[in-house]
């Protein structure tokens, strides 16, 4: 199955579970669930969500199992894109072709609905099926899977990344810092994604582990990626302002090395990320999402 078609049926099957997760527009209070509901079903690329369900098949078990799981995944991914986006940190007015949640809704209520989609991520998550590996850790896999999240969000992923990263603005950092903010701020969550699907899926600790490896890697090439494509893209069709990396002076890739050089880094890390996938099965949609998260144009 060529990739474009496979990470459609992905997003597919996880946008119409969204609808169903997400709170009803008619429910008090409407502002809320309408900010909810628009950030979280804007035309993303489903990419965690796609990563989640890949890894339960690579690791033995079945995509539509982990669906709502790879749900709470991309919640907690657009609740990150909100809080992101706010003037306090970004100060972005354009995210996937739509303006901004604070700039639709106003600050407050964008606050408020990334707080709320990051408790309902866990909500959800709690509820989800699962497959459990009697080889495997003594906790369920729901609840590993939940510890799995909390560690990839807090400050020792997303969240520190994104303070390092806010901190980092008008410095001069080393490549080590940027490995470190890239790793936690896009890194953490991929990880988080890949490891959640192969242990609901009731893997094995070793495809975990190497799964989690791959997401990490597949990481750090998708944000070099999305560092390059601050300085490259068509605004139209990345579906947010460019060049606004440079006017924050904040730390990228294409900061500290030159375009060609960004690509290189970019490329040696898809392929760190599909030497991670060596002892696995069913792995030619990873495989293929690696290259993808280099070679895209959004
Ligand atoms: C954007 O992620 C934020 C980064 C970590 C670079 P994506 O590029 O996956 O955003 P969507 O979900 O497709 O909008
Ligand atoms: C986004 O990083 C990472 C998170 C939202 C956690 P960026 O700030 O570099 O991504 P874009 O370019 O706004 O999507
Ligand atoms: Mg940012
Ligand atoms: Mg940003």
């Amino acid at each position: 199955v060529p990739l474009e078609i496979q990470l459609k049926a992905y997003a597919d099957a996880v946008n119409a579970r969204l609808d169903q997760l997400l709170p009803p527009l008619d429910a008090t209070p409407t502002e809320l669930h309408e900010a909810m509901r628009y950030s979280c079903l804007a035309p993303g690329k489903r990419l965690r969500p796609a990563l989640c369900m890949a890894s339960a098949k690579a690791a033995g078990g079945s995509a539509e199992s982990v669906l709502d799981a790879a749900c709470a995944i991309e919640m907690v991914h657009c609740f990150s894109l909100i809080h992101d986006d706010l003037p306090a940190i970004d100060d972005d007015d354009l995210r996937r072709g739509l303006p901004t949640c604070h700039k639709r809704f106003g600050e407050a209520i964008a606050i408020l609905a990334g707080d709320a989609l990051f408790s309902l991520a866990f909500e959800v998550l709690s509820h989800s099926p699962s497959t459990p590996n009697p080889q495997s850790s003594v906790l369920g896999p729901v609840l590993r899977s939940v510890q799995v999240l909390t560690k990839a969000t807090g400050s020792d992923g997303l969240v520190g990344g994104e303070v390092v990263d806010v901190l980092s603005e008008g410095v001069a950092v080393d490549v080590e810092r940027l490995k470190f903010i890239h790793s936690r701020k896009t890194g953490a969550l991929m990880a988080a994604a890949c490891r959640i699907g192969a242990i609901l899926a009731g893997g094995t600790d070793e495809q975990v582990s190497n799964l989690g490896q791959f997401g990490l890697a597949l990481g750090l090439a998708f944000q070099i990626a999305d560092d390059i494509l601050n300085e490259t893209a068509d605004p139209i069709t990345i579906g947010k302002a460019v060049g606004t990396d440079r006017d924050r002076s904040k730390a990228t890739y294409t900061s500290l090395f030159d375009l060609k050089e960004s690509r290189r880094l970019a490329e040696d890390a898809a392929m760190a990320a599909k030497r991670a996938l060596a002892g696995l099965g069913d792995k030619a949609f990873l495989s293929q999402l690696a290259d993808f998260a280099v070679r895209r144009a959004r």
